[in-house]
């Protein structure tokens, strides 16, 4: 029987308990909850722009379906999620086993490598990605390789030239985030021409709907990419689109995948029973109808990240060109201190040195009334005042 009471000791015990893939992971670190930030900094009344979630809130056709549902929460969910499934295929024309819903996107790119990259293949993804791209990788333990990418966009030769007979997963975000760059159309169907036969081509769309606010912006629309390449008989493409963003329901925690169905088959055999809640499911299907949200909600995103570029352009910060919720801003010198005095400010921003931008923060649109503060707070301290 083990009695470790000194705290090294147990360190040591536990170092040794996983296998070096785990040990030497970073886990994911969340940031701390509003009321508890507000608390330690002695403000109130704090705007939290770090996480992109949309400030109109969740469809009221959302809360009012949730509230329907909640009588019925003993019962387990429909496993096969077959409503909301149906739903999503006839929106996106598709059929309903082409569609795979997931606790999030996050849980669906988790499955995917689970699925397909085994212990001698690799995923491939352009540098500046999501950080949960790396993280399902190395949790897997697999090998993540990380191309060439600028704020403004991923280096397509470089991907390209990094594929192999290796490469199980390749991962794109378009819009990307953090840097909110996209593929043109042209890009992903070569990047889908040059991938190896037996490689998927995941297009991560978590932003796809803001996106649609600028249609005069070469982008790739992944919904017409993926029916395109099943027309054709390429089974290759994945695309995980989330009801996190745009639909206002992070926290019932809801995405989908959109594949050929062997594909999704094979999802289908490592993945949770029950994994999707009833709420989660009734919600996103009451969030799905409501176009007139989605509309709203990236019209404000469009007019948001538009105001921000202008106004903090005229005080002299960098903003890159997003067509997302969100902006990635280079303060030019190093963000940390400017991250501490927006948030003395109570203007909560997300500091970008995890992603190997120590200048750069990334700041989510916020509703009308709060992107007053943002803005000023982010000219006075980012601009240095100047504006
Ligand atoms: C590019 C991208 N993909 C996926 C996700 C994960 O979303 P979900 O809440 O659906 O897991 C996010 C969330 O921040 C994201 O930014």
């Amino acid at each position: 029987m083990l009695h470790l009471h000194d705290p090294a000791a147990v360190a040591a015990w536990v170092a040794e308990l996983a296998p070096a893939h785990v040990r030497t992971l970073d886990a994911y670190q969340p940031g701390k909850p509003l009321e508890e930030l507000e608390r330690e900094l002695g403000i109130s009344g704090a705007i939290k722009v770090a996480s992109n979630e949309n400030p109109l809130g969740p469809s009221p056709r959302a809360v009012a379906a949730i509230q329907g549902a909640l009588r019925s929460i003993h019962l387990y969910p429909d496993a096969a999620a077959f409503a909301l499934r149906r739903a999503l295929a006839t929106r996106l024309g598709v059929a309903d086993n082409q569609v795979a819903i997931g606790a999030g996107s996050n849980d669906l790119l988790y499955q995917l490598v689970l699925a397909v990259v085994g212990p001698d293949h690799e995923v491939v993804s352009p540098a500046l990605g999501f950080l949960s791209y790396r993280l399902a990788s190395q949790v897997a333990g697999r090998r993540f390789v990380a191309t060439a990418a600028t704020p403004r966009g991923a280096d397509l030769d470089a991907l390209i030239a990094a594929l192999s007979s290796r490469t199980r997963l390749v991962v794109i975000g378009s819009p990307n985030n953090p840097t909110g760059s996209v593929f043109t159309r042209r890009d992903a169907e070569r990047l889908l021409a040059a991938l190896p036969e037996h490689a998927l081509l995941v297009v991560d769309e978590a932003y796809a709907e803001y996106a649609a606010a600028w249609p005069e912006v070469d982008h790739v629309d992944g919904a017409a990419f993926l029916r395109q390449a099943l027309a054709a008989g390429d089974p290759r493409l994945v695309l995980l689109r989330t009801f996190s963003k745009i639909y206002g329901l992070a926290a019932l925690r809801v995405g989908y995948a959109v594949a050929h169905a062997g594909v999704l088959d094979l999802l289908g055999r490592v993945v949770r029973t029950f994994h999707v809640g009833t709420l989660g499911q009734v919600g996103a299907l009451a969030a799905l109808d409501d176009d007139d949200h989605v509309q709203r909600s990236a019209a404000l995103a469009r007019r948001g990240v538009e105001r921000l570029a202008a106004e903090l352009g005229r005080a002299g910060v960098s903003v890159y060109p997003s067509l997302a919720n969100f902006v990635l801003v280079d303060a030019g010198r190093p963000s940390a201190p400017l991250y501490d005095r927006l948030l003395h400010a109570g203007v909560i921003v997300r500091p970008m040195a995890a992603w190997g931008l120590p200048t750069c923060l990334r700041v989510s649109i916020a509703g009308d009334g709060d992107l007053d503060r943002v803005v000023s707070a982010l000219v006075e301290i980012v601009g240095g005042g100047r504006g």
